[in-house]
């Protein structure tokens, strides 16, 4: 294929796959698309690990990293009080809450002030000192683009990006967040739409990709949100987009990091199985409808908190939560969920990321046939 974006990052589908799985990443790069590590959930020393085996596994094909940059936290987090200060802030009700509903669902209860530290922890990595921690990792390996999502990059990112060479992409939910990405120097953007997975907007695929385009014309701009097939890539560069990013289609992947009861729901699931909610980490995030995000709407809830102090009190409890699902029982499984996007009703079957990739270059190639029928230049 031949977009601006295959010619600037050197590969042969404009395909971007965004995975918190190295597996998926180095699988879809070394597949002809381009993988894309989001580095949140992982501490600097962890990353570095993480990229150290990607670059074993690419033979130098191109890959990249995502980092969340919120605009916006809890003040608690970047107020340089550390993890006791975002623990501080955190109201007892909130863990009375929590506790309250591992006994309703007959889920046993984690070891919760080691779970607090450890989550503090990684709440902290969305600070701008943890963020910044994370892309200095990242830009001491030959990565080809660095992301962003939740607000414009911060000028050290940028920065540093320009010193190393290395082109900044930004998520952006509307056409004019897309203006003020390009102002602080994003080279690619990523026109998310609202049936994505993970924190996203209101506004639809299919009206934000064209709104964008012709917002931030001439820079080039990768389509997100619901997109699990090549009819719909067809669509998106029809739309005006240089290629698609996609996130959830990589979930029910061999490789993906999905554990096992969540991906059997996802399989299971239809399009109308997902919900934007906060109970995860405090922003709107769209995931699997499950009792977690029922209950943390129902009447007991306290209400979710904001980002990070809600990841904090959420992450330690979904992963046992998780873990306890495995062993089959029904209280954890009802609770466990996922982010996941709208196009879970689209993906029903387990297959390697490469196949994945495979498939929809096929099926892009079928609509574009399609289409010239149309036209008549079959
Ligand atoms: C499990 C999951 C986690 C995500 N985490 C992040 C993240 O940390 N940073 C980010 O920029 N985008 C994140 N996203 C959004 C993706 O980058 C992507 O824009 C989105 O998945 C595209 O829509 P789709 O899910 O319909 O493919 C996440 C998406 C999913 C499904």
């Amino acid at each position: 294929m031949n977009t601006e974006v295959c010619e600037r990052f050197g590969i042969e589908f404009p395909l971007f796959a965004f995975s918190h799985c190295r597996d998926v990443v180095a699988a879809v790069t070394n597949a002809g698309g381009f993988g894309v590590l989001g580095a949140v959930a992982y501490s600097p020393d962890r990353l570095e690990e993480e990229l150290r085996w990607i670059d074993d596994h690419v033979h130098g094909r191109p890959y990249g990293v995502d980092v969340l940059v919120p605009g916006k936290i809890d003040k608690s987090a970047e107020s340089g009080g550390g993890l006791d200060a975002m623990l501080a802030a955190i109201p007892d009700e909130h863990w009375t809450f929590l506790t309250g509903l591992f006994d309703k669902y007959d889920v046993p209860l984690p070891d919760f002030d080691k779970a607090r530290r450890a989550n503090a922890r990684s709440g902290a990595q969305v600070t701008k000192k943890g963020a910044t921690e994370l892309i200095d990792v990242s830009l001491a390996h030959p990565i080809g683009l660095i992301a962003s999502a939740l607000g414009t990059p911060p000028p050290v990112m940028v920065d540093k990006a320009r010193e190393a060479g290395v082109p900044v992409a930004a998520l952006v939910g509307t056409a004019e967040h897309a203006r003020r990405q390009v102002a602080a120097g994003a080279d690619l953007i990523i026109a998310q739409g609202g049936e994505a997975g993970g924190h996203t907007g209101e506004i639809s695929t299919m009206v934000l990709v064209p709104e964008v385009v012709d917002t931030v014309a001439p820079v080039p701009v990768l389509a997100a949100g619901g997109i699990a097939t090549g009819r719909q890539m067809a669509a998106a560069l029809a739309l005006g987009a240089s290629g698609v990013w996609c996130g959830s289609v990589w979930l029910t992947t061999e490789e993906a990091e999905t554990s096992p009861a969540v991906k059997e729901k996802m399989l299971a699931a239809t399009s109308r199985d997902t919900i934007r909610s906060r109970s995860r980490t405090g922003k709107p995030a769209r995931q699997l409808r499950s009792a977690w995000t029922e209950e943390w709407e129902g009447p007991a809830s306290p209400g979710p908190l904001g980002m990070p102090l809600q990841m904090i009190v959420a992450e330690g409890a979904m992963r046992q939560i998780t873990k306890v699902a495995e062993s089959g029982n029904p209280g954890a499984r009802a609770l466990a969920n996922y982010f996941v996007g709208q196009c879970v009703g689209l993906m029903n079957t387990v297959k390697p990321a490469r196949q994945v990739v495979y498939d929809m270059v096929e099926d892009f190639a079928n609509a574009v046939e399609r289409l010239n029928r149309v036209t008549g230049e079959d």
